[in-house]
């Protein structure tokens, strides 16, 4: 049996995309969900393009009905995957998945992260301090925005001629490189 994983994403889901193509043709691990609270993310076309059943739930659904718990077990989800996802993640969902959730935010953890600072605010912000690097964090999943340990992190150079959509180009470039395979060796070891 192929290990299941389900992706969470807000928005244009480039990062879903590279993980669903990374697995296609897997032997041992497959994209079976894509969700959202986001109806209109372009994650669920990119979804609907590779056949990926999709779900999109609402604050009530995700945080006190319980229903996506639901749609996970219905759906015998293995493995949750945060790729651009904005809410804070339920205590409960990181018991019941205790080293089997990952996220990746686009800078180097602890620096630029916790509430409010996600997507272009991030890279608003490096550019602002006139940071010389930024780079990507894949990380397992607590209760906390941006605290579980660190799985993976790697660096880009930031130029003082940078705009906050260079830095992003750079950071999604080297999202779209590493964040599938540090996925399979986080499942497979
Ligand atoms: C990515 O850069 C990801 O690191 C970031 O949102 C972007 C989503 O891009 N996530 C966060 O900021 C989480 N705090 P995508 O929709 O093109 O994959």
């Amino acid at each position: 049996m192929k290990t299941k994983i389900a992706i969470f994403a807000s928005g244009s889901g480039t990062n879903a995309e590279e993980i669903i193509r990374y697995f296609q043709n897997h032997e041992r691990i497959e994209v079976s969900l894509i969700l959202s609270n986001n109806p209109k993310a372009y994650v669920l076309q990119r979804a609907k393009k590779h056949k990926i059943p999709h779900f999109v739930f609402t604050r009530e659904m995700f945080y006190k009905e319980k229903i996506v718990d639901e749609v996970l077990r219905l759906n015998g989800i293995d493995f949750i995957v945060l790729a651009g996802f904005m809410w804070l993640i339920p205590e409960r969902y990181v018991r019941n998945f205790i080293s089997k959730m990952v996220n990746i935010h686009p800078a180097l953890l602890p620096k630029y992260g916790g509430k409010g600072m996600y997507g272009n605010h991030v890279h608003e912000a490096v550019v602002k301090n006139k940071e010389t690097e930024s780079g990507i964090t894949i990380h397992w999943v607590n209760e906390e925005y941006d605290e579980g340990n660190i799985i993976f992190q790697a660096k880009c150079k930031v130029n003082p001629s940078d705009t906050a959509e260079d830095v992003a180009n750079k950071i999604h470039r080297l999202e779209h490189e590493h964040y599938p395979k540090i996925i399979e060796k986080a499942i497979i070891g």
